[in-house]
């Protein structure tokens, strides 16, 4: 399917409670991760699921799908465009945020463009989905939609000065009710950010913070 047409009719209501209640774990993980600063891109930015991160920035929120953008929650500095053909100039942000996209694109000629309009000096921070991660967990992959593992290999353009991984539960965690797997999240966080960085290469989403030399 294609992406965008895929990202018209997604919503988080959609999905079954246990994904929900994970996605929320994961998310608040990566808000408690990311530090941005100066002009900010968010690439590819959805409904604005990390707009908390950004809304004391001056920022520009990008993404290709309409439906998404129409649900973010600001009217201003909005754009509907494909991450591998930016519509701005060179070197025009300070950071720019790339979480959970670059599985759904061509991600050499998203690199490229994101790599074009950074300044020199600038940080790149991504999320993606890890190729080299030690499990293949299911709940994060969508076969109706490109959802291609990224590995640091694939961040050759950029210098990369720091990356660690988020490791997420195993399966069985589906038979837990939801009540209890929201106990269990909380418990699990703090284990969470311990294999993090003990760890870095190993979790299922990989988190890489590069810049422009
Ligand atoms: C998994 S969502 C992530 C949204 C947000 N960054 C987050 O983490 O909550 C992926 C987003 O990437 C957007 N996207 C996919 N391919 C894109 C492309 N080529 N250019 C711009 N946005 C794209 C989709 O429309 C969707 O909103």
């Amino acid at each position: 399917m294609d992406v965008e047409e895929f990202y018209k009719h997604y919503s988080l209501e959609s999905l079954p409670s246990y994904v929900r209640e994970i996605i929320k774990f994961v998310d608040e993980r990566i808000m408690e991760e990311i530090k941005v600063e100066g002009f900010i891109l968010d690439a590819g930015c959805g409904f604005g699921t990390f707009y908390e991160i950004t809304k004391n920035y001056e920022t520009i929120y990008l993404d290709i799908c309409l439906e998404q953008l129409k649900k973010f929650p600001i009217d201003k500095n909005k754009v509907c465009a494909d991450i591998e053909n930016l519509p701005f100039k060179d070197e025009s942000f300070d950071t720019i945020l790339c979480i959970n996209v670059l599985e759904h694109t061509n991600h050499e000629k998203a690199l490229k463009e994101l790599f074009r309009v950074l300044k020199r000096g600038g940080r790149l921070v991504v999320i993606v989905v890890n190729k080299d991660s030690f499990f293949k967990e299911p709940i994060f992959f969508d076969f109706r939609v490109k959802h291609e593992p990224l590995s640091l290999k694939d961040f050759k353009e950029f210098k990369i000065i720091n990356y660690y991984s988020l490791y997420f539960l195993p399966s069985f965690i589906k038979i837990l009710p939801t009540s209890i797997l929201k106990r269990f999240l909380k418990f699990y966080k703090r284990l969470d950010k311990i294999l993090s960085r003990k760890f870095k290469r190993g979790g299922q989403f990989l988190i890489v913070e590069m810049v422009k030399v």
